[in-house]
């Protein structure tokens, strides 16, 4: 598997990342434990070493289980920190107080005593304008404690605030529908390394859904469209359609490959739910670039255009 440099933070990481929310059982509906663990260490078998969590994906139970998979492999673990589960409700935290606890028991289940890579987890811009948490990763990183430091964000704003603050990491959402977030930070991002998370857009890139498709209950997508918005968003589908061909096997390999073409990013974080999802993923994306032809990558931007994607 080819590797990227993690902005300038001295990591080198697999073009391709696996994350663990969906396969928590937090996101999409559940998943078991074997199957869980079958699919970390298929992803290992299959060359990825970049493994993208969070403390409360499963409640711990994902950082817990990448620490016992991850024991003794090539593996680099991005963890995500500042949610507080144990509140009523639970609620965004990023004090010192709470983020120094938080660490520390990431690190209990993690089984590392120096995290790779740490992420403020959607925090707001006033949030992270306060500086105490960016401050504070920048300190736990002099001592030694984590390898580098970064936010994971929602918007374009927030991103400025990370980087102003000197993230070296940033996670955002990037896919053909919804570019506009990158494309506006691109000029800004310097050496930063990139994480690009919901590359098929919740599984709605794959081009699988019928216009009247529902989700159980338990399932994120339930609440993220209205139908009128997915109808909309799955005729945008059509722009992507001819992109598929000759190496680009399907509506997913499109997708996937539109995002490992772009070279701000440094590594796509996958979102499979099972090994044979992972498999899939993971032959369409190809081995090497050009990802897409340059011809193809450039119909695609002007065709996304004119079916109203954001630029
Ligand atoms: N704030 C944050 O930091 C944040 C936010 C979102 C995600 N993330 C991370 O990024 C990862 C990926 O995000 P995402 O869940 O939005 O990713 P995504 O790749 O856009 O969507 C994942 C969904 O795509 C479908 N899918 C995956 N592989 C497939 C295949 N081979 N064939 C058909 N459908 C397939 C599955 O849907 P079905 O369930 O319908 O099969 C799966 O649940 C997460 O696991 C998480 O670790 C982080």
């Amino acid at each position: 598997m080819r590797r990227r440099p993690l902005g300038n933070t001295g990591l080198l990481v697999t073009e391709l990342a696996l994350g663990t929310w969906g396969l928590s059982g937090d996101a999409y509906g559940p998943v078991s434990v074997e199957e869980q663990q079958r699919v970390l260490e298929r992803a290992l078998a299959l060359g990825i070493s970049v493994f993208e969590t969070a403390d409360i994906y499963g409640d711990g139970a994902m950082e817990r289980l990448l620490g016992r998979v991850t024991t003794g492999q090539q593996a680099l673990v991005v963890t995500k920190l500042g949610t507080d589960l144990g509140a009523q409700p639970p609620r965004k935290r990023f004090d010192v107080p709470y983020l120094s606890g938080a660490l520390e028991r990431s690190r209990a289940r993690l089984g590392r005593a120096e995290l790779d890579v740490v992420l403020l987890h959607n925090p707001s811009r006033v949030a992270l304008e306060r500086g105490e948490a960016t401050a504070w990763l920048a300190a736990r990183q002099a001592a030694g404690e984590v390898k580098a430091w970064g936010v994971s964000v929602g918007d374009p704003e927030t991103a400025r605030a990370a980087l102003a603050a000197g993230a070296q990491v940033l996670e955002l959402a990037h896919n053909a529908l919804h570019r506009s977030d990158l494309n506006q930070l691109r000029a800004e991002l310097g050496a930063v390394g990139v994480l690009a998370r919901s590359v098929l857009a919740h599984g709605l890139l794959t081009g699988h859904w019928a216009p009247g498709k529902e989700f159980p209950e338990g399932d994120h997508r339930a609440e993220r469209w209205t139908s009128d918005e997915l109808r909309r968003r799955l005729r945008q589908l059509d722009a992507l359609r001819p992109a598929v061909g000759g190496q680009v096997l399907s509506l997913r390999a499109a997708a996937l490959r539109f995002a490992l073409e772009d070279a701000a990013i440094s590594s796509v974080v996958l979102g499979p739910r099972s090994c044979l999802q992972l498999d899939q993923l993971v032959r369409e994306a190809g081995r090497q670039p050009p990802y897409l032809e340059p011809t193809v990558l450039t119909a695609l931007q002007a065709r996304l255009q004119e079916v109203g994607v954001e630029p």
